[in-house]
């Protein structure tokens, strides 16, 4: 279903549009250019004999969406891991926005990871946010403790970043105190106040009931409007269709095709990925 046709009015509303004044808070810092913000090549990695990723390589430009789709155990989180240095390949290298290339064929420092972990922020299934904190002391905790970002900055652009996701209200609520669709749209914004410059998105609504998922799709739709360069995994096929540059359908630890939305969808040249979009589109049959 798309963003666009479901109706969020029993909740507070999602992004409801950018305020005249000033740079919109969703913005990223970068303009969309025709850079490469992410090359991975030859990405491998096997967990004891089980080999997940058999050497996948990934190039985003800046502003770009790509989707990423394929059955379970094809390798799509583990993909994200390794691009956000949670993961250590075996082999392959990675560079984002021009930082070092990092070889996994090679030892790599902790110090290294940490850097390719700087470069982009993920989103999950499960939002995470810290149970005992409110809303904006979970969306300024990565900013003020882990780059030492003052807290008076801090809170002011948590502040601007939730009112623009439709969350002003619960800027001192616990997570308890929110929707599934709430509290995964200040697990965005969490990820949004580090600054990345890439943002990777592990399937961020299959854990909500289906009637929280149009808004926070609507805000993951509305930052690729604003030129944002992400990843996602995800089975929202009609969200792919609108946002996506470039869909990738995985299986077995290959990328088996990779193509421009419609294409994928409606003339997928390989049968795995026929079955694969079959089988999501029509499950009972
Ligand atoms: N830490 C780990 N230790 C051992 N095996 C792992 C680990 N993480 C992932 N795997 C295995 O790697 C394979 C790929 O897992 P991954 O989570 O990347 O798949 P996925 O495509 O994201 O699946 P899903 O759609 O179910 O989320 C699976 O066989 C999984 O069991
Ligand atoms: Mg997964």
């Amino acid at each position: 279903m798309s963003p666009t046709d479901r109706d969020g009015s029993a909740n507070d509303g999602a992004a409801n549009g950018s305020d005249a004044s000033g740079p919109d808070p969703l913005a990223p810092d970068h303009a969309p250019d025709d850079s490469v913000l992410l090359e991975a090549r030859g990405i491998r990695k096997s967990f004891g004999d089980n080999q997940v990723l058999r050497s996948i390589d990934l190039e985003v430009r800046r502003g770009e969406v790509v989707v990423l789709i394929g059955p379970s155990g094809s390798g799509k989180t583990t993909v994200l891991r390794s691009l956000n240095g949670l993961e250590t390949p075996d082999a392959g290298t990675v560079s984002i926005a021009g930082g070092p290339s990092l070889d996994f064929a090679t030892p790599v420092s902790k110090a290294q990871r940490y850097a390719l972990r700087d470069r982009s922020a993920m989103v999950f299934q499960q939002h995470n946010l810290f149970p005992h904190m409110t809303v904006i002391e979970n969306v300024i905790e990565g900013p003020v403790r882990v780059q030492k970002v003052p807290k008076s900055r801090a809170v002011a652009e948590a502040s601007a970043l939730l009112e623009r996701v439709g969350l002003a209200e619960k800027r001192d609520a616990y997570p308890f105190e929110l929707s599934g669709g709430q509290q995964q749209r200040v697990g965005i914004v969490r990820a949004l106040s580090l600054k990345p410059q890439l943002l990777l998105f592990d399937e961020p609504t299959s854990a909500l009931d289906p009637e929280l998922v149009g808004e926070v799709l609507q805000v993951i739709k509305e930052l690729a409007d604003e030129g944002w360069t992400m990843v996602v995994v995800t089975h929202e096929l009609s969200f792919a269709r609108q946002a996506a540059d470039e869909v990738l359908f995985m299986d077995g630890g290959v990328v088996v095709e990779r193509g421009a939305p419609e294409q994928i969808f409606t003339k997928p040249t390989e049968e795995r990925t026929r079955r694969f979009l079959d089988r999501i589109l029509r499950p009972l049959d």
